[in-house]
């Protein structure tokens, strides 16, 4: 496929970052964009969120109860574990980190291509890192060949629907990984951001169910993504206590901010909203899959609110081309550069409500 031009540094290493990249293509700071690059729930936040923000401005005047109480009691209803099982965030992102840092200098494996926060936490948490590559073009898991590789393995890091292929380990596969885990000490991190965004039945998707048998499971959640609230930042980990306890001893004292964590059960609550995300989701996907297909694109069979795409082997444009081509146009996409297994050869794009690709 594609060959870069441009060397990686440059490319900016998450979505949105408009500015850079208008900057390097040489195009004006005020170029029309649509941004499909970050991977967000298009119709969210809930109408009723920015009020209720407003409402709660008083509250900016105390520092947050520290054990997050209410917020905790609310996840652990919603997913049906204790409220020890709850460790509020300050986003997926820190929870990432907070999960690193219980494994502190031991052996991790991550499953890539996925979301880079995993190996810059482990950098940052001095594990050494293995990486098992999912191969292109369709990134299944070879469940016999991870388990031969997961002997001398303390953590294994992966994400379900994984960022940015859009796949999904099956729950009985992850049953098979965690079973063999179990015997072999190691211990799974399992990304669920974008879980709430999986097709048919996203209520028997989590993986929150099989933490009552498994104690070395960990669960990592944002709820950014699907209230679409990346800039106010929330998320959490679900675990057996005792990881609990371990990663809250690494997480700064109200990490978490008072409109963010008073913001938990209401959202939850909020069915209506989930519901009408699940419903536009499942028929705006297949449509956007058909019409990217009919563009002649490789498109990687999505379960998430995103896709991995590039052009086929019959199309005589390069990657980066197509990507210049879509910024040109409007259209800002998420390169692949800094996706470990991608090296730059596809690029992800989110559904929007008005998503009408126009790729030549
Ligand atoms: C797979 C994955 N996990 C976690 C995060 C971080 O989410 P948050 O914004 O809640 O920190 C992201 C953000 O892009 C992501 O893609």
């Amino acid at each position: 496929m594609s060959q870069c031009r441009w060397p990686s540094s440059p490319w900016p290493a998450h979505g949105g970052q408009a500015e850079a990249l208008l900057a390097h293509f040489g195009l004006p700071a005020d170029h029309r964009l649509e941004d499909f690059s970050a991977n967000l729930n298009p119709l969210g936040p809930p109408a009723w969120v920015s009020d209720w923000l407003t409402k709660q401005l008083t509250g900016l005047e105390r520092y947050p109860a520290p054990d997050y109480s209410t917020a905790r009691q609310a996840i652990a209803a919603h997913h049906q574990v204790q409220p020890e099982q709850v460790l509020l965030t300050n986003g997926g992102a820190e929870a990432i980190f907070l999960a690193a840092a219980v494994h502190a200098g031991k052996r991790a494996a991550i499953i890539t291509p996925s979301f880079g926060e995993y190996a810059r936490a482990c950098r940052a948490h001095r594990l050494t890192v293995t990486e098992i590559a999912l191969p292109a073009p369709h990134f299944t898991l070879d469940i016999d060949a991870l388990l031969a590789g997961l002997n001398d393995i303390d953590v294994l890091f992966l994400c379900r629907p994984n960022n940015p292929t859009a796949t999904l380990i099956d729950i009985s596969t992850m049953e098979a990984l965690l079973d063999h885990s179990a015997a072999t000490g190691c211990h799974v991190v399992v990304d669920e951001a974008f879980i709430d965004m999986v097709g048919e039945a996203p209520q028997q998707a989590t993986l929150a169910p099989l933490l009552a048998r498994y104690s070395h499971l960990t669960l990592l959640h944002s709820m950014t993504k699907f209230y679409t609230l990346p800039g106010l930042r929330l998320g959490y980990m679900l675990a057996a206590s005792a990881t609990i306890k371990a990663a809250e001893a690494y997480q700064p004292a109200w990490s978490v901010n008072h409109l963010a964590a008073e913001l938990v059960a209401p959202l939850l609550k909020d069915d209506a909203f989930a519901r009408r995300t699940q419903r536009w989701l499942a028929s705006e996907r297949p449509r956007v899959a058909q019409v990217l297909t009919e563009l002649g694109l490789d498109v990687v069979p999505s379960q998430a609110c995103f896709f991995l795409i590039r052009p086929s082997a019959a199309q005589e444009i390069t990657t980066d081309a197509l990507f210049e081509q879509l910024l040109r146009q409007g259209i800002l996409v998420r390169h692949s550069h800094n996706f470990a297994g991608l090296n730059g050869e596809w690029l992800s794009g989110a559904a929007r409500r008005t998503c009408q690709p126009a790729v030549s």
